[in-house]
């Protein structure tokens, strides 16, 4: 199918809106060490610019697991790649990723991280696709909405096009011939 790409967010509307959510988590953990897991890759550039608007005292560590391959669908199957580095228990942890879509990664890494005795998991995302929801899940923070888009840039993916690199996040929009 042909397809054509707009901006939906600038990397300027981003990282206003990051920065305000850095405030709100920030206040919401205050006095408190953050415990930041982020999943590869996605995840990694939102994670790096809010993370260094964060008041708080901050860890990090990474998690990797199955993403969508070449398509622009989820397979419902959630693999672990890569695990934790460092012992979470008694840490208040909050996950990152770039989008939360079909809720199945979030949601399974989510249960893995609290089968570790963690004090809390909280979720964090860019974008949130509310609607897409295939399991009942509902992330603690996000930066913005948005409707069904197939997006990328700031850190998403697209078919492994090399678009993580743009600074900016476009909509595809798909074209019948
Ligand atoms: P979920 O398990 O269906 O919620 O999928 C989450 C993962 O799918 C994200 O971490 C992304 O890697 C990928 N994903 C979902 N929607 C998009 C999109 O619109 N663009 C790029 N990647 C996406
Ligand atoms: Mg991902």
């Amino acid at each position: 199918m042909k397809s054509r790409s707009e901006v939906l967010f600038t990397k300027k509307e981003l990282e206003k809106r990051f920065s305000e959510l850095a405030n709100q988590i920030s206040n919401d953990y205050k006095n408190k060490k953050i415990h930041l897991i982020t999943i590869l890759n996605g995840g990694v550039y939102f994670f790096a610019y809010l993370s260094m608007q964060l008041k708080n005292r901050v860890t990090v560590d990474f998690i990797k697991a199955s993403s969508y391959g070449n398509d622009t669908k989820s397979s419902g199957n959630v693999k672990l790649l890569k695990d934790i580095d460092v012992d979470i228990k008694g840490e208040d942890v909050i996950l990152i990723d770039d989008i939360c879509d079909s809720g199945r990664t979030l949601k399974v890494i989510k249960e893995y991280l609290l089968s570790k005795e963690p004090n809390s998991v909280k979720t964090c995302v860019m974008l949130d696709k509310k609607e897409r929801r295939e399991v009942a899940f509902e992330v603690d923070y996000f930066g913005f909405e948005i409707p069904n888009f197939y997006v990328y840039g700031y850190g998403l993916d697209y078919n492994n096009f090399e678009s993580r690199n743009l600074p900016d996040i476009y909509k595809v929009i798909f074209e019948e011939e």
